[in-house]
């Protein structure tokens, strides 16, 4: 489902030139429960907004679902982020005005999809997370477990291929991160969601069908 060759990714700070990425080799497979590991500051982040279509690389051909996006142009990008890719992060982002079911609903409202149906979809994918009792609670009145399932709802709301978690346990304790990792495992199995994790964790790591080592700007492993 995704491919990577040699991705390269570099910054300009001033006069100097920052290599992040040094050509990372990635091949993730339909279906893959992946996780990403490495130490701090070695270009997880960065990876991770590349395969979401939320950054560019500087250098490298990138496959999704067989196409090659390496030179789509911004709004196509978009498109395929909107339509396929579902995001997950460590702080959940979730608006604080907004009740559960409303951040949920939000995707669909931004791609013009119809009220009467937004409400249905959002709720259907609240249930699934085990979250419909809470549906008109806002962020605040939420446990950050609680909050985290709210955001994966969010993020699968849209029907994504492809759910890409950037620490998403990061923020909370052992036994709910164990929860969320779960949650995941079941929409890995039962929906057939592709899902890539990014973690410090080696429990968590351990849990995934494959592990991508990371270290200054490379896969080691
Ligand atoms: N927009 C940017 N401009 C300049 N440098 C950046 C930018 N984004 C990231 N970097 C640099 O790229 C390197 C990798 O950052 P990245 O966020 O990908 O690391 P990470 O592996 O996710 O770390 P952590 O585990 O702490 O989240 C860091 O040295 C960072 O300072
Ligand atoms: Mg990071």
């Amino acid at each position: 489902m995704l491919i990577l060759r040699d991705i390269r990714k570099s910054y300009r700070i001033g006069p100097t030139e920052v290599d992040v990425l040094k050509g990372v080799d990635l091949d993730i497979h339909k279906g893959e429960l992946t996780s990403i590991m490495g130490p701090s500051g070695c270009g997880k982040s960065t990876l991770m907004n590349i395969i979401g279509l939320l950054d560019r690389p500087t250098s490298g051909r990138f496959q999704l679902d067989g196409a090659d996006v390496s030179y789509s142009n911004d709004d196509a990008l978009s498109e395929i982020r909107n339509r396929r890719i579902g995001f997950v992060f460590q702080q959940y982002f979730l608006l604080s005005r907004l009740s559960a079911i409303e951040n949920v609903e939000l995707p669909l409202i931004y791609r013009g999809d119809r009220q009467g149906f937004t409400r249905e979809r959002s709720m259907e994918l609240l249930r699934r997370v085990g979250m419909a009792d809470r549906a008109g609670h806002r962020p605040s009145e939420l446990s950050g477990g609680q909050q985290q399932r709210v955001a994966i709802a969010r993020a699968l709301v849209g029907a994504p291929s492809l759910i890409l978690a950037d620490e998403p346990t990061g923020a909370l304790d052992t036994k709910v991160g164990g929860e969320i990792m779960e949650l995941f495992h079941t929409l890995n199995r039962e929906d057939g969601i592709t899902i890539v994790i990014i973690t410090h964790d080696p429990g968590i790591a351990r849990q995934c069908g494959s592990v991508a080592v990371m270290n200054d700007g490379v896969i080691v492993k």
